[in-house]
């Protein structure tokens, strides 16, 4: 259903719903999805709780179980760390102890991953053999580098064959690592992006094989696990919004037109001075760390549609191409009004990135990322890396502790794959033939339909061993995931 209303009752009712246009005149065209017209939003957006380190070290429990919260005005069973959505800010300082005490109230197997944090995979550090079986528990233990890279990173479950399905449920949270030099903003917001469906009956729903196959993605967008929530700064007002792309596999072409952006930079990566940009494109897995100037009037924060392709191959699936994240959506308003704040101080330069394009490169290796048909009925597709889906007792790389190598990440299938690495960031060095002239790094590179990414690696500081997979956490759930040992 599709029908204009003003831009005031927009928001008034908190952008809800999917905008398609934004005409002049202050008027927006808004298409209702099936089903969740009757949902509410305009809620002030909230933040989540946030723990601190003091003293070097940060102790916190993290407890996974069901939670019953109320999105859009209605009351929803989902998933949560310590009862919320999304789970607590965890806030660090490069050379912090992080230790988490990990209790499993669901009733499947769960484990942790800190998502792009530098730290070991090893033991209980950031170790993907770890199962913690339903009433279990575990403890973890983080050691950063005095080092490590300042920015945004995340946490979920990373359980193979349940990842899709609690990551969904609810199942994420922030890191924080702080910067040596703070840069003046007038404060700070966390922003989740996440999606998930809900039944009738409130209940988050599951994914069908086509689903799985595609990727699913959720009828409801929520920052901060809310609909629609509004923000409301002063003008030139300079705030830091640490974003965080915890959807299973939507991408996000985040704008907020009419607002000036300044990306410091996404996952690790940072360049000296921040961007001017008009779009942020986060991949399932991305983060972006941004300054917002705010400039009077009322703006949109909204993702934009984003073709990623089709899980069909040859005729597969009756044929029925479903596209993917097929349209904008809003997900907050931000109004700007009052009195005009102060204009803040220049943001520091960062230390100039690392860059690997001029190191000795000891290996390089090629991964192809590929969809099939399954072996048996053909109902089911294959999501391999090199012709294998995942075994964890394979082992399927390995490298030399402290070297540096070049990946090829190759894509034969139909639809994009986003591409993460643990525990050692990828700098992109070319876009198929076409050499990438910035320093770039990321933690989750996509890689195209059909295209492919050169990326360099640094296997520094760290032995032991991790994986690599797609970030579409149905696909990794399929198998499209493979093991690598430093040594
Ligand atoms: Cu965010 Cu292996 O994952
Ligand atoms: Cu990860
Ligand atoms: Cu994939």
């Amino acid at each position: 259903m599709t029908r204009p209303i003003s831009r005031r009752t927009a928001l008034l009712l908190g952008g809800l719903g999917v905008v398609t246009v934004v005409g002049g005149a202050g008027m927006l065209w808004v298409t209702w999805p099936a089903g969740t017209d009757r949902f509410t939003g305009g809620d002030a957006l909230r933040q989540p709780a946030e723990l601190r380190s003091t003293g070097g070290l940060l102790a916190v429990t993290l407890v996974a179980a069901p939670v019953t919260t109320t999105i859009g005005g209605r009351s929803a069973k989902l998933l949560g760390y310590n009862d919320a959505l999304p789970g607590p800010t965890l806030r660090l300082h490069p050379g912090d102890r992080l230790r988490v005490r990990l209790t499993n109230g669901l009733t499947h197997p769960t484990n942790l991953h800190v998502h792009g944090l530098h730290v070991s995979p090893e033991g209980n550090g950031d170790n993907m053999a770890v199962t913690v079986a339903a009433g279990g528990a575990f403890d973890y233990e983080y050691q950063l580098p005095a080092n490590h890279p300042p920015g945004v990173y995340w946490y979920h479950p990373h359980h193979h064959g349940n990842v899709a399905d609690q990551v969904f449920a609810g199942l994420y949270g922030t890191i924080v690592v702080d910067d040596p030099a703070p840069i003046e903003t007038s404060r700070e917001r966390v922003l989740v992006i996440s999606d998930l469906t809900l039944d009738g009956a409130g209940a988050v729903t599951g994914a069908s094989a086509a689903d799985r196959m595609q990727g699913r993605e959720g009828e409801l967008v929520l920052v901060n696990g809310q609909l629609a929530p509004a923000l409301v700064l002063r003008p030139g007002e300079r705030e830091r919004w640490r974003i965080v792309n915890a959807c299973v596999s939507r991408y996000l072409r985040l704008r907020l037109d009419g607002q000036r952006l300044q990306l410091l930079g996404i996952d690790s990566g940072r360049p000296e001075y921040p961007a001017e940009v008009q779009e942020i494109l986060l991949v399932p897995g991305n983060r972006a760390d941004v300054l917002v100037t705010a400039a009077p009037g009322t703006a949109v924060l909204r993702t934009l549609a984003y073709d990623r392709g089709a899980a069909t191959a040859g005729g597969m699936m009756g044929g029925s191409r479903r596209r993917a994240t097929g349209s904008d959506v809003t997900l907050a308003s931000v109004t700007v009004t009052g009195d005009p704040a102060p204009a803040p101080a220049g943001v520091p330069r960062h230390p100039a990135p690392i860059d690997l394009r001029g190191a000795t490169v000891t290996a390089r290796r090629e991964l192809s990322f590929a969809m099939g048909m399954g072996m048996g009925d053909g109902s089911m597709m294959t999501f391999t890396i090199n012709g294998q889906e995942f075994d964890p007792d394979r082992l399927d790389t390995t490298v030399l502790a402290g070297s540096v190598e070049e990946w090829t990440l190759g894509n034969t299938s139909g639809m994009d794959h986003p591409v993460h690495l643990h525990v050692w960031p990828m700098q992109i060095v070319a876009r198929g033939d076409t050499a990438e002239t910035d320093v770039v790094w990321r933690d989750v590179v996509n890689v195209p339909a059909g295209g492919q990414v050169t990326v360099r690696i640094s296997f520094s500081d760290f032995a032991g061993r991790t994986v690599y997979h797609c970030h579409i956490l149905d696909h990794e759930d399929a198998g499209m995931m493979g093991t690598i040992l430093a040594r």
